[in-house]
């Protein structure tokens, strides 16, 4: 027997003491056997302070589900996470037992789940499973929410535009739906959009997921909005559009929100006209003048209304004498920039260069420099603020959203504007569709019996109400 040296005795202590230390962990962080034979899991800790993995692995004679599990700590949020997950494995365990008892062989399941974004007050997450049976295409499934931290509810759609501002969310689909279609035509898709549309019918969008404090994203599992060759579809919606109608508490929790706000009713001696005492409506027409204004115009002076026109600065050269006729018959004429290029888009110069152009071109026609202006696509950021600050000029948005460039239809524009009508409210209408223009006499008609006076916005605020801001409404 050989005896052992003093070096070789302290490697083997140390080696004794490592292999329990490992031991040690490896019985205290991982697997940890409960229902023997079926059901493995361990613990492992995420990037995310205070949230932790469950992983389970749950088989059974014909198919393993591996399970991924969260614990942040918040009980009603862990639970419809992990309820969700739990129905994906029943469904699967379900699906996959038949399809074994067909074909032979075992299937296997992964759950996972993502967390998209993690906030003091919000937590966004998404859980994907993604089944291998025999004989069949690997499926994918998903589920997603953006949750309050306080209130363990998954955030709405409508608690982020609010009762006020529904209109954001016809918008957002519209948005959603043009997305999709992108991918799809970029995928060169065997599918149109019919299969998107048909989903979006049945499943109206309502909860989100949220990357970061300027987007709103979507995920659709394979099959979902186009063909199961497309795959997983992916839609991220800048909010740089949505701004008018994120205006809401939770809104302002999640994102980076451009304030749109009230702006006082102008102090008018002349009682026609004085909306502190009429209920005032102001209609404003983007993105002309085209060859249907002047119709308009005939329209509107055979009922006595006024109106505003944000003209696109591009078209109005061409189009001068319409302009001279806006102002001549009592309507505001304000500027939509030159190129109706969304202004987030464009830097600080290029943003000054679109505005002062369309001034300087509109004041040649009208002899006055405009005092209002309309962000194309309502698209605003602070830099849209400080532009509107520098030319002394005030953004508006509107507080009834028509949709007249989505639905080109008469009397659903119609239907629209009478049914969201308040005094003070400010109209976003196109005299650039035909149909717009059909509804308009039908607007004023049944509007003036209820007693409301149209009026341009510089008789509902005066000039300059609010330079430096963007309003959306009089109040
Ligand atoms: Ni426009």
């Amino acid at each position: 027997m050989t005896r052992l040296t003093f070096h070789a005795k302290l490697w083997l202590i140390t080696g004794i003491a490592l292999l329990g230390i490992v031991g040690f962990l490896l019985w205290r962080y991982q697997i940890a056997p409960t229902e023997p034979g079926y059901e493995n899991y361990k613990w492992v800790d995420t990037k995310y302070a205070g949230i932790r993995t469950k992983v389970v692995q749950k088989s059974t004679a014909h198919n393993t589900a591996i399970v991924e599990y969260i614990e942040t700590g918040n009980n009603p949020i862990d639970t419809t996470i992990n309820t969700k997950a739990d129905s994906f494995v029943a469904e699967f365990q379900k699906d996959s037992d038949e399809l074994t008892r067909l074909f032979g062989g075992k299937a296997e399941q992964n759950v996972s789940y993502q967390i998209v974004r993690n906030t003091p007050t919000h937590l966004s997450v998404v859980v994907t499973a993604t089944q291998l049976a025999p004989s069949s295409h690997p499926e994918h499934q998903t589920a997603y929410w953006t949750f309050s931290k306080i209130t363990g509810r998954a955030v709405t759609l409508d608690d982020i535009f609010g009762q006020a501002n529904r209109d954001g969310i016809p918008r957002l689909e519209h948005l959603v739906r043009t997305a999709i279609d992108a991918k799809l035509r970029a995928n060169h898709s065997s599918t149109t959009m019919d299969i998107a549309n048909e989903f979006l019918a049945s499943q109206p969008l309502s909860s989100f997921l949220t990357a970061d404090a300027a987007s709103l994203r979507f995920d659709f599992a394979q099959g979902e909005v186009g063909a199961e060759s497309d795959g997983d579809i992916s839609v991220t919606i800048p909010t740089d559009t949505l701004q008018l109608f994120l205006q809401t508490p939770t809104a302002r929790q999640l994102f980076t929100v451009s304030p749109v706000s009230n702006a006082p009713i102008f102090a008018t001696a002349d009682a026609k006209a004085d909306c502190r005492q009429r209920k005032c409506i102001a209609l404003t027409f983007d993105d002309g003048p085209s060859q249907l204004t002047a119709g308009l115009l005939d329209q509107l002076a055979q009922k006595k209304a006024h109106a505003t026109f944000f003209i696109i600065g591009s078209l109005s050269v061409r189009r001068a004498s319409t302009i001279e006729r806006q102002v001549r018959e009592g309507h505001t004429v304000a500027n939509h920039t030159w190129s109706h290029t969304s202004m987030t888009k464009l830097s600080v110069a290029a943003m000054e260069k679109e505005i002062i152009a369309t001034n300087q071109a509109l004041e040649k026609i009208t002899g006055t420099k405009p005092s209002y202006l309309r962000p194309p696509n309502a698209a605003i950021n602070k830099n849209v603020y400080a532009a509107l600050a520098a030319q002394d000029m005030t953004g508006v948005l509107w507080s009834v959203d028509t949709r007249d460039w989505a639905d080109k239809d008469a009397t659903i524009i119609y239907n629209r504007v009478v049914a969201s009508a308040r005094p003070g409210a400010i109209v976003v209408l196109h005299d650039i569709h035909r149909p717009t223009i059909e509804a308009v006499p039908r607007i004023i008609d049944t509007l003036s019996k209820q007693g409301y006076v149209f009026v341009s916005l510089d008789e509902l605020f005066g000039k300059n109400v609010k330079p430096g801001q963007i309003v959306y409404k009089a109040a």
